[in-house]
């Protein structure tokens, strides 16, 4: 076999090091792109947004039937609905509210941040919360009556305000962009 270099193998092998590093970094991108599809699917921005609306919703409608001494599955879906508001939060913020301040509707875009924050709030005080404390469940309840508001407000309002002022270029702009978002935090 040909000797390649006088290293004796040790460049290839930090080569193959660096790969699985990069590999790493990368985090799985078929596996982003397997949790982004469903909100890319939707097809424009705010339909992809009302869809993912519905399944936090529906999420929460199974922890909401969770028992207390089922800590260990409380947490599991926990961990699964922040990573869901996370990921939907930054799409958001990043492209949708930005957009919204560009167009005039800036105190819109400042009242709907500061939902995103309580909301934050709520999560972070579930996490502290023992998970078979019987005021867990009502604060789960108490998530999903500040969700529901803000999201009829995006739906029914702000949404349909933003999709209006954008013409068809700059709304097919903003999905690519907001699905470009959500594929980071996939
Ligand atoms: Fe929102
Ligand atoms: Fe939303």
């Amino acid at each position: 076999m040909a000797d390649f270099n006088k290293d004796g193998g040790t460049v290839p092998m930090l080569l193959a090091g660096g790969a699985g590093l990069l590999l790493g970094l990368l985090a799985n991108p078929a596996r982003k792109l397997a949790v982004q599809t469903p909100t890319m699917l939707k097809g424009a921005w705010d339909e992809a947004l009302a869809a993912e609306h519905k399944a936090t919703l529906a999420l929460i409608g199974v922890i909401e039937k969770t028992d207390p001494d089922d800590t260990a599955r409380r947490s599991i879906l926990l961990a699964q609905l922040k990573h869901m508001i996370g990921k939907h939060s930054f799409q958001e913020e990043n492209t949708v509210y930005a957009s919204m301040r560009q167009r005039e509707l800036l105190a819109a875009a400042q009242g709907l941040n500061e939902d995103h924050a309580g909301v934050k709030q709520l999560l972070f005080e579930l996490t502290e919360m023992q998970r078979d404390d019987a005021r867990w469940l009502e604060k789960v309840r108490a998530l999903r009556n500040e969700l529901e508001e803000h999201m009829a407000l995006e739906e029914n309002e702000h949404f349909p305000k933003l999709r209006a002022a954008l013409n068809e270029q700059e709304n097919g702009e903003l999905t690519k962009a907001m699905n470009k978002e959500g594929l980071k935090l996939a």
